[in-house]
């Protein structure tokens, strides 16, 4: 795609993201609040769908997963342990001129501004977690972090989740929920923000079977955003040389999404070795090994994460469904080619007319399937204007009752995607919707 092609898309989703109430500026009436966002009527239904595919196949459908949700406020002791404290940090860089902020290992030409020109200051190392108080005195024995990421809560219940179900490594613990970090520069929308949902699983494997696991989950995770139809040119697993893995982390790759800015992370998989046990092994004094029956060997598992953002594959989602088409009438047709699993509404009924009756079977049409999907009346326009209305926010069906349907009992289930209609009988339609949206291919 051309560049300013390119960042039209960004403009575009960013400006149908507001109009059809997907995202919107947080605080907007006061002028926003830098980086934060709300996710409007359409938008909760699409990252709730997104959120609910990934716990379906990450742990519903495994017999190996479990899930927990865990606080966001920790022990402060954690973020001693993991090394947070210390580490997760970013170099910031103030431009002597301008006074811009940057993160300068995100700089191509580290010596001056990419705004202005002018000369930066030192580096100086900024932690990116969010500090508060608990309770009502604002002392240093007071101060608790929001947790920067999900995963230390799977470490820390690592025992816990173990003496209560019936796991043993190999096995995963899950969760998806919120994380905060004060980035420097956050951006791009929904990409980056100070505060974000993340989709995290940690999988406790025996040390010698790491490698192992370590591709088998670098290929589901690829897998999962292929079935929830993001085209495979736009994603690929960029592996990270050994200069950009994390303290703790004994290799890592990133599936990478192509944004309308370029290649960009999308999800990171690492190989995060026994770092984690151990480190809260050795700073709470807690055992934290497993021992296993059947070899009668203790051992600290080591952990494979496949770490995901719910925001960042939500925006990937939107990019990637996107579409203008230009219909024979030379009109532009404006369409979102989410998978139906992901789609913010799944069926929209309209009555041809609002009246002689057509209103009311429609209506009932649309309360009864209210039962098994999300499902939109609309009997206000010409019908062409209400299939265009569902096509920008993506409803893979939408249902005609005309005056026919008196006389046959059927309606005219029209396919976004292909445009094509055909009749269906009322009694059949749960069935044949459910049948539709298991097939659905991109
Ligand atoms: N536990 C490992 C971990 O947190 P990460 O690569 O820092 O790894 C995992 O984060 C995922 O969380 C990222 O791939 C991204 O999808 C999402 N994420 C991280 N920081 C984010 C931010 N500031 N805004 C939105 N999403 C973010």
């Amino acid at each position: 795609m051309a560049e300013k092609k390119k960042e039209d898309l960004m403009e575009k989703i960013v400006s149908l993201a507001k109009r059809r109430g997907f995202v919107f500026q947080s605080s907007e009436i006061y002028g926003g609040l830098s980086s934060c966002w709300d996710y409007g009527p359409m938008g909760i239904e699409l990252k709730r769908n997104v959120k609910n595919a990934w716990w379906d196949y990450m742990i519903l459908k495994r017999d190996d997963v479990e899930g927990i949700d865990c606080s966001i406020l920790m022990a402060p002791q954690v973020w001693v342990a993991s090394g947070h404290l210390k580490n997760f940090t970013d170099p910031l860089v103030d431009c002597k001129e301008c006074k811009k902020r940057w993160r300068q290992d995100k700089l191509e030409d580290q010596s001056k501004c990419p705004e202005c020109g002018g000369g930066l200051t030192e580096a100086r190392n900024f932690n990116l977690m969010f500090k508060t108080f608990m309770g009502p005195l604002e002392d240093a024995g007071a101060i608790v972090y929001m947790r920067p990421e999900t995963a230390q809560g799977m470490f820390v219940n690592f025992k816990n989740v173990v003496n209560s179900s019936r796991q043993k490594p190999p096995f995963g613990i899950g969760q998806i929920g919120k994380s905060f970090r004060n980035e420097i520069t956050p951006g791009n929308f929904v990409f980056r923000t100070r505060e974000f949902e993340q989709m995290e699983m940690e999988f406790f494997v025996p040390p010698e079977e790491d490698e192992k696991w370590y591709e088998y989950w670098k290929n589901q995770r690829l897998q999962w955003y292929h079935i929830y139809g993001i085209r495979p040119d736009n994603l690929r697993l960029r592996e990270h040389d050994k200069s950009e893995l994390a303290h703790y982390a004994k290799a890592c790759a990133d599936v990478e999404f192509m944004y309308p800015w370029g290649w960009d992370e999308l999800e990171g998989i690492a190989n995060r070795t026994d770092f984690d046990l151990k480190t809260h092994q050795e700073h709470s004094g807690k055992d934290l090994t497993y021992f296993d029956d059947q070899t009668k060997e203790r051992y600290l598992p080591f952990v494979i994460e496949p770490a995901a953002g719910a925001d960042r594959a939500t925006l990937a989602f939107l990019l990637d469904a996107y579409d203008e088409e230009v219909k024979e009438n030379g009109e532009t047709r404006v369409v979102l080619h989410f998978h139906p699993k992901l789609a913010p509404v799944k069926v929209a009924v309209f009555p041809l007319m609002k009246k002689d009756g057509l209103d009311e079977i429609a209506k009932k049409i649309a309360t009864d399937l209210k039962e098994d999907f999300t499902t939109f009346y609309d009997q206000s326009g010409a019908i062409g204007r209400r299939y265009a209305r569902q096509d920008e926010i993506g409803t893979p069906f939408c249902l005609t009752i005309d005056y026919d349907t008196k006389e046959d009992n059927a309606v005219t289930l029209r396919h976004r995607d292909s445009m094509e209609q055909k009749r269906v009988k009322i009694e059949d339609l749960t069935r044949v919707l459910k049948e539709e949206i298991k097939n659905w291919k991109r």
